[in-house]
């Protein structure tokens, strides 16, 4: 029999009545497979129809049928003869492993997988154990990627060579599959990384595991094999349960989220990691004065008793937003800014809201002035080679202005440039200071630090079902974020009641921003990868990271989620209905859908991600 987990769990994937199938079987661990049904201990079934037994192969009098016409990518279908870009150059093609006339079966082990996937890296991590080492000759493990790290769909050779470099160790075949071919084979469970075998003689689709432990993943090929050979199948392996929840795999994983360390260095701020520009920054980041109507700061609403977040569902400065703020606790992290990433580094979103007429509603000429005013002893300091200019000479730098208004575009062309300099280095000592915030360990630190009575029963419960149920496919690592984009159809926050495209618009703002220039950079920015047709990116948003997520209710861009009672509901449904108009996009294949009682567990879970800000 397969191996029970060392408490009662059922795996609840609902979909299409399967919860009552699944529901009455025990499955090995929670990473379903379909293999919990009895006679598959007994080996080969005679008829050869079930699925589990060895299938008949398709050899007729010693030469080989040809590649079956009756294909469907289907638990106990036959795989298509499809054709996949593979790192390299040229194809990939399945008919090419069809060998119905050899003397024993081969197992075509499909992992598909994507850069962005926590749950996926692991994986790719331990690449060299998945084939059992007696039986590299029988299998062969071939990488299916989706997307890259960013989740833009991986979709040419050169993509592919992109993707294979973000996946680290992976399988000698890496090929392109930006249509996730085998999302149909799991019956609702399409967890990434996603295995599916395939007996070479019939290329028939035998099993699938979704995010496996890696002793259900051996157990499963070995027992496939014996199978296909027609003798009884090895027992399955025990499962090693690291303090009884975590299989070894989840327990890596959580070992790494415990807190982030420094920020890492940012080439393109030259004061990112000066104190002197942090002290300034710090005093910008809560200067009303910044704003015209001297009444909105960066702290307004990123306000440090709230978890540098406002606890409002969405932003309120001179006017009221579209979005909710995030806490700015790791933004120095992120790789992408705003939901919709249109700023990829922290000083060129801090030029943002200050021009934002929502948000302060402010222009650089102002700035410049406050600055000179206020600020310039420290400033030039800061800055030695950028001395203010006359700032005191009004014909030459009106009051207020930024491009578009008729004060500033009368400026001559030097005024603009230096009053842009000091607004992006205004912008880089507020990121300076941005870079210092960090957050208290709690009690999940002490726990990941060997405590292991750090957490209740139903803590460990809340993070066991946070992994079998996919949120570490997306929230992993320190911050608890892949920081790529994805559509998981949360509700819109506009104003006008419109779904919010985010990312479709958010990405190409970002390369048409006129700051993104190597002239106000001290080094190279990050390069961005973009779809061809940027609609694949509609509906899609930043993943937040979860550290902090305690302080910062309501949740989700929109603002619309009161509680994380409610973030839980939403994923136990995978989001809004496609056919809902307040989302935009598609719901992603790997999105989970869950049961009301692991809506309920997960709960504990996410209060364990507090972050309590120091603030140096
Ligand atoms: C009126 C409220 C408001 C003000 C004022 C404001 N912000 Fe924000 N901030 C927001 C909102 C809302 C977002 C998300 C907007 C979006 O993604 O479209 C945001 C996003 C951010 C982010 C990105 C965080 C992430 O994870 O994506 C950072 C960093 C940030 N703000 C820093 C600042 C700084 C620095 C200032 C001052 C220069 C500032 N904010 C002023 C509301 C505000
Ligand atoms: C496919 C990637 C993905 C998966 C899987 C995923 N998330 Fe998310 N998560 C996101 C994205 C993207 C958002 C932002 C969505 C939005 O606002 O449009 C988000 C938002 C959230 C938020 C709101 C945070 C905030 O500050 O507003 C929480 C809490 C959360 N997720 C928890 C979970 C849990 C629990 C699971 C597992 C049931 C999970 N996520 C699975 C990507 C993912």
């Amino acid at each position: 029999m397969t191996v029970a987990p060392p408490f009662p769990r059922a795996p609840g994937f609902i979909l299409l009545g399967l919860s009552i199938v699944m529901a009455t079987r025990v499955f090995a661990g929670c990473s379903s497979g379909v293999d919990a049904d009895p006679s598959a201990d007994s080996g080969a079934d005679a008829s050869g129809e079930s699925g589990r037994a060895a299938p008949k192969s398709l050899c007729l009098d010693g030469k080989p049928a040809p590649y079956p016409t009756d294909t469907k990518v289907d638990l106990f279908g036959t795989m298509p003869p499809l054709e996949l870009p593979k790192l390299g150059g040229g194809m990939f093609a399945f008919a090419s492993r069809f060998e119905p006339c050899a003397a024993r079966s081969r197992i075509l082990l499909l992992r598909q997988t994507a850069s962005f996937c926590g749950t996926c890296l692991w994986s790719q991590a331990h690449t060299k154990d998945v084939v059992p080492a007696e039986l590299t000759d029988r299998v062969e493990l071939v990488d299916l990627v989706v997307s890259d790290k960013n989740n833009v769909l991986v979709r040419t050779a050169a993509d592919v060579t992109r993707a294979a470099k973000e996946l680290g160790e992976h399988a000698p075949i890496v090929a392109a599959d930006p249509d996730y071919t085998l999302q149909s084979v799991g019956l609702g469970d399409r967890r990434l990384p996603f295995y599916v075998l395939i007996d070479s003689r019939t290329m028939l689709i035998r099993r699938f595991l979704a995010d496996p432990e890696p002793e259900t993943l051996s157990s499963t090929i070995r027992r496939e094999v014996a199978i296909l050979d027609g003798v009884a199948p090895p027992k399955f392996e025990p499962i090693k349960y690291e303090d009884d929840y975590f299989p070894t795999n989840h327990w890596d994983m959580l070992h790494d989220m415990t807190l982030p360390g420094p920020a890492p260095k940012d080439p393109t701020n030259a004061v990112a990691d000066l104190p002197a520009a942090a002290a300034l920054g710090k005093d910008l980041f809560s200067d009303v004065r910044l704003s015209p109507t001297s009444n909105v700061s960066c702290a307004t609403c990123h306000a440090p008793d709230k978890g540098f977040a406002d606890g409002r569902p969405k932003g309120l400065g001179v006017a009221e937003g579209d979005r909710n703020t995030p806490s700015i606790l790791y933004a120095s992290h992120a790789r992408f800014q705003f939901w919709d990433g249109r700023a990829d580094t922290l000083w060129l979103q801090a030029t943002g809201p200050i021009e934002n007429p929502a948000e302060m509603g402010s222009t650089r000429l102002h700035v410049a002035h406050r600055i000179f005013s206020t600020y310039r002893a420290r400033y030039e300091t800061i800055f030695p080679a950028d001395p203010l200019p006359p700032l005191d000479d009004l014909t030459r730098f009106p009051p207020a202005g930024r491009p578009g208004d008729a004060s500033w575009d009368s400026m001559r062309a030097d005024d603009k440039a230096a009053v842009t300099r000091i607004f992006v280095h205004v912008a880089k000592v507020i990121a300076a200071f941005e870079r210092t915030l960090s957050a208290k360990p709690n009690a999940l630190d002490r726990y990941i630090g060997g405590d292991l009575a750090a957490l209740t029963v139903e803590e460990k419960v809340g993070l066991h079902t946070f992994f079998t149920a996919g949120c570490a496919q997306c929230h992993y690592g320190p911050r608890l974020t892949d920081d790529a984009f994805h559509n998981i159809r949360f509700e819109t926050g506009r104003r006008d009641g419109r779904a919010d495209p985010g990312a479709s618009i958010g990405l190409p703002a970002l390369l048409a921003n006129e700051l993104r220039k190597p002239a106000y950079a001290d080094g190279p920015f990050p390069e961005v990868s973009l779809p061809t047709d940027l609609r694949e990116l509609e509906g899609s948003f930043r993943t937040p990271p979860l550290r902090g997520v305690t302080a910062t209710a309501p949740y989700g861009h929109g603002g619309t989620l009161p509680q994380l009672a409610d973030v839980a509901k939403h994923y136990g449904t995978a989001g809004l209905l496609e056919t809902d108009p307040r989302a935009a996009g598609r719901t992603e294949g790997w999105v989970p859908s869950f049961v009301e009682q692991h809506e309920r567990e997960l709960v504990p879970a996410m209060r364990l991600f507090s972050g309590e800000v120091v603030v140096p």
